[in-house]
């Protein structure tokens, strides 16, 4: 499963990958409001996401925020120019999927996002997205699991051999992580919160303290 950092923030992404275990960046307009606001000024968009290129070694998405499909398909035109990591993310709208059909066809890579159907991510399949983000957060807080929608996501795209990665989103904690592995998503995309929270154990604290309080005795 590779791990993805779901943040537009060099600090974050850079703690990630200090860890070793970081295979790529998502990041969002919220996200990038969320940096700007951290970093205490405007932020250049395109400026962000060639940084963040340069500190990982995996794809970055970088989303769109036009609606229609000449602009979506403007912006990808400049967003994609920026690095080859650049994954061009573009939202499950019906214009976005005549935009990923096209992109598709031209070479450049897409990020499907705002899915919360699995007929929405069989439809971005068939036009070509190289990921699917299907957002399980959102779709738990409305009372519907958004596991189930992964799993139903997963055996579709199983069943005909689709080439999109699933990409599971809107991951709040790591049990989301965990049955997003067992069923063999692609990705996952978290915050750092949830990166490290994966590492956490009591008894490995523990542990530890009562072994190196025991080597202090025995070296003592
Ligand atoms: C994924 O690419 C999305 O940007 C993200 O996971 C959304 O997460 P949220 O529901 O926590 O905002």
């Amino acid at each position: 499963m590779k791990f993805f950092i779901d943040t537009a923030d060099l600090d974050e992404v850079k703690e990630a990958q200090d860890m070793g275990v970081l295979d790529g960046v998502t990041t969002n307009p919220s996200l990038m409001k969320k940096a700007a606001e951290k970093a205490g000024r405007r932020l250049d968009f395109h400026e962000q996401i060639r940084q963040i290129c340069e500190m990982v070694e995996g794809d970055v998405s970088a989303e769109v925020t036009a609606v229609d499909f000449d602009g979506i398909m403007a912006e990808a035109h400049a967003l994609a120019p920026i690095h080859p990591r650049v994954v061009v993310k573009v939202p499950l709208i019906l214009e976005g999927i005549k935009a990923i059909k096209a992109l598709h066809s031209e070479g450049i890579r897409v990020n499907c996002t705002l899915c919360f159907s699995p007929t929405q991510a069989l439809i971005a399949a068939k036009a070509g997205a190289a990921y699917i983000s299907p957002f399980l957060g959102r779709v738990d807080d409305i009372s519907f699991s958004g596991l189930k929608l992964l799993e139903e996501i997963i055996t579709i795209y199983g069943n005909y051999g689709f080439e999109t990665e699933v990409l599971a989103a809107s991951i709040r904690h790591p049990i989301h992580v965990l049955e997003a592995a067992m069923m063999g998503a692609h990705v996952a995309t978290m915050p750092l919160s949830v990166i490290k929270k994966l590492l956490k154990h009591p008894l490995t604290d523990i542990g530890l303290e009562y072994f190196l309080a025991d080597w202090k005795k025995f070296r003592a």
